[in-house]
C-alpha cells in the first residue's frame, strides 16, 4: 500500500465520523439471513475457445504457466474452475483420424480480430487426451459440432471424446466428462450461414434430439465408464418466452422428452454485454456501472426460472464483457476485473449456478493469456518483444472470489443492500456464520483524471448481534480503471513467468466499527 493512503487510512480508524466526501452505512448479519444461496468452490470457472485449446492445455506435456494458474484457485477453494472447451469453433470441427492433435485453418488476421477463430479445425485423438493435462479433479463440460449438420463428425468426436474421459490418465487424475453440448449459438444460425434463415428453434430441438440420442446412445453402448449428460440450449441469445429461442421454448417444444433429453443436466446460455469492437472511458465505466450489470443479468430471471423449474442447473456457459473477443482499453483493463468481480457475485443471486469466462489465445478479455503471442492483441500489429505468458487484470476477480468463496465446501452469498449507484457488496457465510464480505466501488478512476481520487468511507453496523472486535482488510490496488497491469491484491501480484504469487502480503487489521475507506476502482475484501 501507499504510505500516505496507509496513514489515511489508519486516521479513519480512529474516529467514527465521516471523514470523507461520502459515508455509505453497510448494513450486515453475523448470522446467515435465509436468503443467501449457497455459492459453488468454482463459481467463476473458464470456457476456452476449442480451436487452440492443445495451445492452452498442451500436447505430450502440460503447459504448466496454465496448469498453474488453475492451481492456484484450487489451492484457495479446493477446486480447480470447471473448463468448458468448445464456442465459436466448435461447430467448424471434424475428426480425423491421422490428425495427430489438431489442424487449424485460420481466415486472415484483421486489426479488429487479431486472433480469429479458425475455420475449419480437424481433431484427433490426441485433441481430447490433452484433457489429462488440466488439474486434477477437473470438471469438463464439451461441445460437439452440430453447426454443420453431419452427424458423422459428431459421432467421431464423442467416441474420441468418451474413449479419452475413458482413458487411465483421466480417469486416474479424477478429471471428469460432466457434460456434452451439441451446438454452440444454434439461435445464430440463421444469420451465420449454417442454416436457412428461417431456422426456428423447433427444427433445432428435432436436430438436437438426433445428435444427441446418437451420441449418449454410442457411449452407453461403447465406453461403460461414461455416464453421458448434457448442456442444453447455449444460445447467444434469450426471447425469454415460449416464442423464438430460449430455454421456455425449446422446453415446450419437448426437447427434455426424446432418451438423451431426459439427459440434460444444465441450461447454458451466452451473455456478453454488447458488442464493440473499438473502446473508450465511457465504454468501461458503463461496463462496470451497478445498474447495467444488474439489468443485464435480471433479464435472465424468466429462464433461470424456468430452468429450475425442470430440476436442471442454470449456468452461464459462455460469457465476458464485449464480443469481438473484448473492446480494446476495456476489457483487457484493471475496470473490467472490478466488472467481472461484481457481475459473477451479482449472476449468484438470480439462481447462476457457475459462470464461464470465454477465452481464447489472444483475445484481449482473457483471464489469462497462457501462451507467449508476438502480435498485439488490441490491433494485431507485430510485437517488437514477443509478450510472455501472463495473466490478465480479470484473473483478480477469480482470485477474489476464490478467496471469498473460501474452502469451507458450505458457503453461501448474499448481496448487501447499499444505497449507493457505485458501491455494490455482498457477505459470505461459512455455514451460518459470517466469515467474509466483498465490497466494490465501480466508481472509474483513470489515468487522465486531473482530480483527485475520492474515497467513500464504509460505516459497518451489526444489526443481529455486537459488532466482531477486529476485521482483517484486504485490498484490490488498480491503479486506473484503463490501466493493463499494476494491479496487487493484498500487495501481492501474478506478474510472473510461471503465473505463481509473488510479493509479501499486506492485509490490515482494523476495529470492526471504525469505518472502513474505499476508493474509486478499488475491492476490499473484509474477513471477520
Ligand atoms: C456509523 O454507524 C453508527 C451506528 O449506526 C452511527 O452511530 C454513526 O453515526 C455512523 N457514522 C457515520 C459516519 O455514518
Ligand atoms: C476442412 O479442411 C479439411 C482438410 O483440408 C477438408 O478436407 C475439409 O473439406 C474442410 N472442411 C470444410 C467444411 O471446409
Ligand atoms: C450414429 O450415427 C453414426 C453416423 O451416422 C452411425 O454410424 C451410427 O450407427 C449411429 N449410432 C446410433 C447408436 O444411432
Ligand atoms: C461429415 O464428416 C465425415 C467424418 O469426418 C466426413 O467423412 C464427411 O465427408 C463429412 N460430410 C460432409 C458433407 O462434409
Ligand atoms: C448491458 O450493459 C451495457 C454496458 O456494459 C449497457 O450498454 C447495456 O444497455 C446493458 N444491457 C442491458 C439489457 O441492461
Ligand atoms: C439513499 O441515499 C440518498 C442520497 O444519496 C438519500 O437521499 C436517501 O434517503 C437514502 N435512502 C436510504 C433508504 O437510506
Ligand atoms: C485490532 O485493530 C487495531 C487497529 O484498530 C490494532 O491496533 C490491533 O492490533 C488489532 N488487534 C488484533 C488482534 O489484530
Amino acid at each position: 500500500m501507499h504510505p500516505l493512503r496507509r496513514l489515511t487510512t489508519r486516521a479513519a480508524f480512529l474516529i467514527v465520523t465521516c471523514k470523507v466526501a461520502a459515508c455509505l452505512d453497510i448494513a450486515l448479519l453475523t448470522k446467515a439471513p435465509s436468503a443467501a444461496v449457497a455459492i459453488s468452490p468454482s463459481f467463476l470457472s473458464l470456457s476456452i475457445e476449442q480451436d487452440r485449446w492443445t495451445d492452452w492445455v498442451g500436447t505430450t506435456s502440460r503447459n504448466e504457466f496454465f496448469f498453474n494458474t488453475l492451481d492456484n484457485l484450487n489451492q484457495i477453494t479446493g477446486q480447480p474452475p470447471h473448463i468448458r472447451i468448445g464456442a465459436n469453433s466448435e461447430d467448424h470441427t471434424n475428426f480425423g483420424n491421422d490428425v495427430e492433435f489438431a489442424e487449424d485453418i485460420f481466415p486472415a488476421v484483421t486489426a479488429t480480430v487479431p486472433y480469429p477463430e479458425a475455420t475449419n479445425i480437424t481433431v484427433g485423438d490426441g485433441f481430447y487426451q490433452a484433457a489429462q493435462f488440466l488439474p486434477p479433479n477437473s470438471h469438463v463440460s464439451w461441445g460437439l459440432n452440430l453447426g454443420e449438420n453431419n452427424l458423422t463428425a459428431a459421432f467421431l468426436e464423442a467416441k474420441s471424446l468418451a474413449k479419452a474421459f475413458s482413458s487411465s490418465q483421466i480417469k486416474n487424475a479424477g478429471i471428469t466428462l460432466d457434460a456434452i453440448e451439441i451446438g454452440n449459438e444454434a439461435d445464430l444460425y440463421s444469420n451465420n450461414g449454417l442454416r436457412a434463415s428461417t431456422y426456428t428453434s423447433t427444427q433445432y430441438v428435432s436436430e438436437w434430439t438426433t445428435f444427441a440420442n446418437n451420441v449418449s446412445a454410442t457411449i452407453i453402448a461403447e465406453f461403460p465408464d461414461i455416464s453421458p449428460k448434457f448442456w442444453g440450449a447455449a444460445f447467444a441469445g434469450s426471447s425469454h418466452s415460449t416464442t423464438g429461442f430460449s430455454p421456455q421454448a425449446i422446453f415446450a417444444e419437448g426437447v427434455l422428452t426424446s432418451p438423451a433429453g431426459k439427459l440434460i443436466s444444465t441450461i447454458s446460455e451466452h451473455h456478453y454485454s454488447g458488442s464493440f469492437c473499438s473502446g473508450n472511458g465511457g465504454l468501461l465505466q458503463d461496463l462496470m456501472t451497478k445498474s447495467t450489470i444488474r439489468s443485464n443479468l435480471t433479464q435472465y430471471s424468466p429462464d433461470i426460472t424456468s430452468t429450475h423449474a425442470k430440476g436442471l442447473d442454470y449456468v452461464l456457459g459462455e460469457t465476458n464483457s464485449y464480443s469481438c473477443h473484448g473492446a480494446p482499453g476495456v476489457s483487457n483493463t484493471g475496470g473490467a476485473a472490478l466488472w467481472t468481480l461484481d457481475y459473477s457475485l451479482f449472476a449468484s443471486q438470480l439462481g447462476v449456478l457457475r459462470v464461464f469466462f470465454h477465452d481464447g489465445i489472444g483475445f484481449k478479455y482473457n483471464l489469462i493469456q497462457p501462451i507467449t503471442l508476438t502480435r498485439s492483441t488490441l490491433d494485431g500489429t507485430p510485437l517488437t518483444t514477443p509478450s510472455p505468458p501472463h495473466v490478465q487484470p480479470q484473473y483478480y476477480a477469480a482470485i477474489i472470489a476464490a478467496e471469498a468463496i473460501g474452502n469451507s465446501g458450505n458457503t453461501k452469498v448474499i448481496e448487501l443492500s447499499i444505497n449507493d449507484t457505485r458501491v455494490s457488496g455482498y457477505a459470505f457465510y461459512e455455514g451460518d456464520t459470517l466469515a467474509r464480505a466483498v465490497l466494490i466501488n465501480s466508481q472509474a478512476f483513470f489515468t487522465t483524471d486531473t482530480t483527485p481520487r475520492t474515497s467513500v468511507q464504509l460505516n459497518l453496523t451489526f444489526t443481529d448481534a455486537s459488532p466482531p472486535k477486529n476485521v482483517s482488510v484486504k485490498r484490490l490496488f488498480v491503479p486506473h480503471a484503463d490501466d493493463t497491469t499494476g494491479l496487487t491484491w493484498g500487495g501481492q501480484n501474478y506478474d510472473t513467468s510461471d503465473g505463481r504469487i509473488s510479493g509479501s502480503l499486506q492485509v490490515d487489521s482494523a476495529a470492526a466499527t471504525a469505518g472502513i475507506e474505499i476508493q474509486e476502482t478499488e475491492v476490499v475484501m473484509l474477513s471477520f
